[in-house]
């Protein structure tokens, strides 16, 4: 392993992304006054699935909302596929394939599951390339044969797995996933794991943010770590594995 995965010489550099598909330069992004994100570069390439990995309030969260343009970066850039989408409204990045998949999962709990599948549908633009929902939910399992069930019967797994299936169905080539494994039991786990990594074989990128490293270092194949609004590392899963370092100091995963 090269010197290049110490701490220090990763600080600027958002990694090697020869034509990236989504490129994140110097974000700077806060609410109100308060400063949260300071400079933070990343990049995804088409067919990577990238994690974005760092403790409670380490600026995740906000990466992601400036990413689709609900937080108004005050400096820095956003490209998709070449295209400047900085502080373009959240419809518009939508309607360039970037699906956001929030942590709170916002699906509507009184709409049943293909309801919400088509409620999905009506979030792409005219760039978007919108997927059949019923194909879409034959891909779910747990799903497809009970599409009038309503949300809110659903279990937290399956809500997540709604909620992946809507940025679908609106057409995405780029899904940014908010935990998504959060609060779930140990075998939803390995499901929702099994739904990235087969929507990723289909073509999908990720960037997926994660507290749970471990998921990280299973679905990902580059890893930033963030702390403090700042990215203090990058990495291959296998570099990432092996620098106890980081893994102590910036993730609180003791080796
Ligand atoms: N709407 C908001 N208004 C003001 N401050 C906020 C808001 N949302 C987040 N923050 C603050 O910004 C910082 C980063 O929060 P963010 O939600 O991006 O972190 P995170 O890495 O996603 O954390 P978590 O792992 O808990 O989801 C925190 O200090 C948080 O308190
Ligand atoms: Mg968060």
């Amino acid at each position: 392993m090269s010197r290049e995965s110490s701490t220090q010489s990763n600080r600027l550099d958002s990694g090697a992304c020869g034509d990236p598909l989504l490129d994140v330069s110097g974000l700077v992004a806060g609410y109100g006054a308060t400063e949260v994100l300071h400079g933070v570069s990343l990049c995804v390439e088409e067919g990577e699935v990238v994690s974005l990995v760092g403790r409670n309030g380490a600026g995740k969260t906000t990466t992601l909302r400036s990413i689709v343009g609900n937080v108004v970066p005050s400096a820095g850039s956003v490209t998709f596929d070449g295209e400047d989408v900085t502080g373009l409204s959240a419809e518009k990045t939508v309607q360039r394939n970037v699906a956001f998949v929030p942590e709170e999962r916002r699906i509507f709990p009184g709409l049943t599951v293909a309801e919400n599948l088509r409620v999905g549908q009506l979030g792409g633009g005219e760039t978007a390339d919108p997927r059949d929902p019923e194909e879409v939910l034959a891909e779910f399992e747990n799903m497809r044969d009970h599409p009038d069930r309503k949300g809110a019967a659903l279990s937290g797994g399956e809500q997540q797995m709604l909620a992946i299936a809507r940025a679908l169905v609106a057409g995405a080539d780029l899904l940014l996933l908010d935990e998504p494994t959060e609060g779930l039991a140990p075998f939803v786990v390995r499901q929702v794991e099994d739904l990235v990594t087969s929507l990723n074989a289909e073509g999908i990128s990720v960037l997926l943010v994660e507290q749970n490293v471990q998921v990280a270092l299973e679905l990902a194949d580059r890893h930033y770590v963030l702390d403090r609004g700042e990215i203090v590392y990058h990495g291959t899963s296998d570099q990432l594995r092996e620098n106890s370092e980081v893994m102590d100091r910036h993730l609180g995963v003791t080796m």
